[in-house]
């Protein structure tokens, strides 16, 4: 990815926690899970690596990781059924990579809208053992793209990191 790609993917992850911070700074600050914001990834290197180098070898996953989600879990495809021109997908996914980047940086507020996102899957009949299953979609179709340069070092942070999201969706309020 180039300098001002890199810059401009973290511009969007910036802009978006500062929006959170401004409509709902109590998910910011101070929140139930307030300890766990100030932990850390070790491995975040590898995962945005991986991210720049997918995205300079293959572009816009979108379409790629969906095709892909539908293929492994065809019991999703009918629940995006009145998404007709791809607007909800394509949010969708870019939460979830900015949840990844808050996640693995300075997690302002990935574990609490992880929390508000498992109730809201809920209602959209996704059970939250299947929510984080997204994540590891992602995970799949970043190291298809990645092709020859996904590294052993890649496959272990996005293991690692994968572990730690499941711990979390299945445990939300529980402080790893
Ligand atoms: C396999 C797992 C998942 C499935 C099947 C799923 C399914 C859905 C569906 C069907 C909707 C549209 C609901 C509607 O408008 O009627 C939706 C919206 C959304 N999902 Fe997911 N989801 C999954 C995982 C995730 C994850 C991991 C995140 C973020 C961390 C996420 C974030 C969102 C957001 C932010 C929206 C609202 C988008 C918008 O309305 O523009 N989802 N999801």
């Amino acid at each position: 990815m180039s300098d001002l790609r890199r810059r401009a993917w973290k511009a969007q992850r910036d802009a978006n926690s500062n929006t959170v911070a401004k409509v709902a700074p109590e998910l910011v600050e101070g929140g139930p899970h307030a300890e766990y914001v100030h932990m850390s990834f070790d491995g975040a290197s590898n995962i945005e690596r991986s991210l720049e180098i997918a995205a300079e070898r293959a572009g816009d996953l979108t379409a790629d990781i969906y095709a892909r989600l539908f293929r492994d879990f065809p019991e999703t495809e009918h629940l995006f059924v009145m998404d007709r021109d791809g607007g909800v997908r394509g949010n969708m996914l870019s939460h979830a990579f900015n949840t990844i980047l808050d996640f693995i940086g300075e997690r302002r507020y990935a574990h609490n809208f992880i929390s508000s996102e498992i109730v809201t899957h809920i209602g959209y009949e996704v059970p939250p053992d299947a929510f984080a299953s997204f994540f590891t979609v992602m995970r799949d179709e970043l190291r298809a793209a990645c092709g020859p340069q996904w590294s052993p070092e890649m496959e272990d942070a996005w293991r690692r990191l994968l572990i730690d999201l499941e711990r979390y969706v299945a445990r939300p309020t529980h402080v790893a």
